[in-house]
């Protein structure tokens, strides 16, 4: 009892917690940071050592602090993400203290070994490598560019992808990729100019979303043996998110594909809320109309396991959301973005499968912020905006992605789901019948 006072005495008494960068500071860093931060990735200095982050120190501790780094939208939800790249309030206040003290490097016997990061495939020898037959420049300068680059993938059978590792040649100035799948193989022959591909941010015709790849980010296998099907004949489509960096650069990507042995068990299935990024939602967006919003709810027609979650939005998303009631009322957050950013679209994998049950119904709404206040507005002073494909205009919606809890249970969700979406879109001809015309110049474009 004694000792305990004593201890408790001493503790009181020591001076406040000397924090050292090679005692705390560098596993924070090394663990959260340096994959991005380093030479050729596309964030704007390396984190690798003591003099970088001392270097950077205050403004280090400002971007932990409004969680702008590291980069990770997703709010805290109900249930825990794979890879979750989000610090600790605990380590954000670590790093503050270390930059009020002076930002001590700490002593030599503490220092932790710089991080090295693995060249070549991460993920093993590809079953199929594609490479993109001619290089696309991306400028010095100059705005953010979308481009669609589809190749052919020439299978000669339907396959099934477990995964799917990109390494760029640019690999500074490319910020995100989106993998989709053109199942009718004619993305590649689409061309609007000198360069390879095609701009805009919709990679076009009936595509299917195979997952994507964002700076800093880890290729990663489907977990659990799940996978998609990427019908033959089948091109990729890759929609780059370019970053000019002040440096011309070529970017000529390989593409390593992964495929199953065989069918698996369970089949991925999306349940998109509203449907088709709202387009049926006749959205009519008004200047300076800071609060405009989309909800949408579906009902499990058969109990799922729920894999992960994802979320799209042009620039004046603001906040996108998706929630489970269960049978029983309680009420569990799946997804919850609420500082949108099209800079980070990620897809949240949950680290464990949520079993929803039958009857559980979902609800999802999407917030645009279209007032002059949204710095992220990219018309000045605010336009009215409607559903579109470019980037001044406007889509959105949460998607869940998922597996039935058994294989009879597949064509029961896929028929509903389709169903809701014809719904969706009849209901909307007959409030405003010209929506079948528009839908048709889209179709054409
Ligand atoms: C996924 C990649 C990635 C990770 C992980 C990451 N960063 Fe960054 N960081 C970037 C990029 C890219 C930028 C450039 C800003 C932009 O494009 O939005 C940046 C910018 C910054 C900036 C400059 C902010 C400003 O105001 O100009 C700081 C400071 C920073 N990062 C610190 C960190 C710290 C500290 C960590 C780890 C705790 C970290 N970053 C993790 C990619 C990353």
């Amino acid at each position: 009892m004694r000792s305990l006072v004593l201890l408790f005495v001493a503790c009181l008494a020591l001076p406040a917690q000397s924090v050292t960068f090679n005692k705390d500071i560098a596993p924070i860093v090394y663990n959260n940071c340096s994959a991005c931060h380093r030479p050729g990735e596309a964030a704007p200095f390396s984190l690798l050592s003591y003099s970088d982050a001392a270097k950077h120190g205050p403004t280090i501790s400002g971007a932990v602090a409004s969680r702008f780094m590291p980069p990770w939208k997703a709010d805290a939800a109900s249930y825990e993400y794979r890879d979750q790249r989000r610090l600790t309030d605990a380590q954000i206040s670590l790093i503050q203290t270390w930059v009020k003290q002076g930002m001590p490097e700490g002593a030599v016997k503490d220092r932790t070994s710089t991080p090295t990061f693995a060249s070549g495939w991460r993920l093993g020898e590809p079953d199929l490598i594609v490479e993109m037959p001619a290089a696309y420049h991306v400028p010095a300068e100059g705005a953010d560019i979308y481009r669609n680059i589809a190749l052919p993938l020439g299978l000669s059978d339907d396959k099934w992808i477990t995964a799917i590792e990109m390494r760029p040649t640019a690999r500074a100035a490319v910020h995100h990729v989106l993998y989709f799948a053109d199942p009718n193989g004619k993305a590649h022959e689409k061309t609007d100019g000198a360069e390879p591909g095609f701009g805009g941010m919709r990679a076009g015709g009936a595509t299917v979303a195979l997952g994507g790849w964002a700076v800093g980010a880890q290729p990663h296998f489907y977990p659990e043996g799940l996978a998609l099907k990427v019908p033959k004949g089948a091109d990729l489509v890759m929609q780059y998110h370019f970053h000019p960096t002040g440096k011309p650069l070529e970017e000529k990507a390989q593409i390593g594909l992964y495929f199953a042995k065989k069918a698996p068990e369970r089949q991925m299935i999306s349940i998109q809320l509203p449907p088709v990024y709202s387009l049926f939602e006749g959205l009519d967006i008004q200047p300076g109309d800071k609060d405009y919003v989309v909800k949408d709810s579906y009902v499990l027609p058969a109990p799922i396991d729920a894999v992960g979650v994802s979320a799209h939005a042009h620039y004046l998303g603001k906040l996108l959301k998706m929630t489970a009631t269960l049978p029983s009322g309680e009420v569990k957050t799946l997804l919850a973005i609420s500082d949108w950013d099209f800079a980070w679209q990620d897809r949240y994998f949950f680290k464990d499968f949520v079993a929803l049950p039958k009857g559980t119904r979902l609800d999802a709404e999407v917030h645009w912020d279209n007032s002059a206040n949204n710095p992220r507005n990219p018309s000045s002073p605010p336009q009215h905006v409607e559903w579109g494909e470019q980037s001044k205009d406007e889509m959105g919606s949460v998607t869940l992605i998922a597996v039935p809890r058994s294989a009879d249970d597949l064509p029961v969700l896929q028929s509903d789901i389709r169903k809701r979406t014809t719904t969706s879109a009849t209901v909307r001809v007959m409030k405003d019948p010209k929506f079948a015309l528009k839908i048709r110049a889209l179709l054409a474009q």
